[in-house]
């Protein structure tokens, strides 16, 4: 059987980390797409450079042209201008919609049939633009931010529990960034509801309160230390384990930006839910019932995924 075709657009600080995880899990052979020139190139040769040392098997190529992505499996874009520091997600709209044009138009034209991970801020926005402009079906578009968001929420967690990552699960809805809803309910230590984690004295609502922000504000977090850029290892990852759910077939439940078409009340936008990656791409939208205040944190999220929407579509009307 001939390996899976893996193509990044984008090969910047995440674009390279995702070709570099893609070699070490020998997911398939690798294109790195990208307008700065020798860029994608060199970074393949490098990384192409480190097979033998890890003994992986799988091509590496760099390119400034579309055709080289041609019956890509799996598409996953970085392209754009990453968040500087003082930067909000939403200062970069009006640059990476334009971006997303391009790349919507490279992959409609090359690689129609790839599932297509999209990870270019902001987030919740891009993706929803990419679809239009791709017009690649809806559950073969995704974007990546729960599994990060929910990848810190954990990390967060297991550190003040003293326990394993292994053994923390969490669950996290919305839009991402600051309007992300982390359910606390529905987040565990190996089963056990954090709710009950506080009433054993595990923690405290105040602590767990302090990390529920801390997970809100991951990204900026990261910008502030680097000064020069945002999160790559961490984005990469999330991606890789969405792109390896697809082409292994795992249906593993993974929160991700899907297209909802009427779930949770909601038509016609990009927003975190929980969904099953398959074969299929997204095969099902998991829909819980939203109790409490949940649903004024989920509808807030929506608003401001909604504003978004409708800021790509006064600066790209073509966007219906
Ligand atoms: N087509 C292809 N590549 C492009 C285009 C374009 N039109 N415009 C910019 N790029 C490339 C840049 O040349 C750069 O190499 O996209 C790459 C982006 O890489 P980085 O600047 O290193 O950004 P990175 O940290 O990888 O983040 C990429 O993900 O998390 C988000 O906010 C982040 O939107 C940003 C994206």
């Amino acid at each position: 059987m001939a390996r899976n075709k893996i193509a990044l657009v984008g090969a910047g600080q995440i674009g390279g980390t995702l070709a570099h995880l893609v070699g070490l899990k020998e997911l398939g052979d690798v294109v790195l797409f990208d307008i700065a020139e020798g860029v994608p190139q060199g970074k393949a040769l490098d990384l192409a450079e480190s097979s033998p040392v890890d003994g992986f098997d799988s091509r590496m190529s760099g390119t400034q042209g579309y055709e080289a992505i041609a019956g890509a499996d799996v598409v996953i874009v970085t392209a754009g201008v990453p968040r500087k520091p003082g930067m909000s997600r939403d200062d970069l709209l009006g640059i990476n919609l334009r971006v997303m044009e391009q790349v919507g138009a490279g992959i409609a034209k090359y690689a129609p049939d790839a599932f297509v991970i999209c990870i270019t801020n902001p987030l919740d926005a891009m993706v929803w633009a990419l679809q239009k402009f791709s017009g690649l079906p809806k559950n073969k578009v995704v974007g990546m931010a729960g599994v990060l968001d929910s990848a810190r929420f954990r990390y967060f967690l297991a550190e003040e529990f003293g326990v394993s990552v292994k053994d923390v699960t969490a669950f996290v809805l919305g839009g991402h960034g600051d309007t992300m809803v982390p359910l606390t309910r529905y987040s565990t230590v190996a089963g056990i509801p954090l709710p009950d984690l506080v009433k054993m004295g595990w923690t405290t609502q105040e602590k767990l309160d302090q990390i529920v922000q801390r997970t809100r504000d991951g990204g900026a977090e990261i910008v502030a230390l680097l000064k020069t850029g945002s999160a790559f290892y961490a984005p990469a990852a999330s991606a890789i384990a969405m792109a390896e759910s697809y082409l292994k077939d795992k249906k593993r439940v993974l929160p991700v930006a899907a297209h909802l078409g009427g779930e949770y009340g909601v038509e016609d936008m990009y927003v975190g839910v929980p969904v099953v990656i398959g074969a299929a791409g997204v095969e099902r939208v998991i829909e819980i019932e939203l109790v409490g205040d949940e649903k004024a944190q989920f509808d807030k999220s929506v608003g401001a995924v909604k504003g978004l929407v409708e800021a790509c579509k006064t600066i790209a009307p073509a966007l219906k």
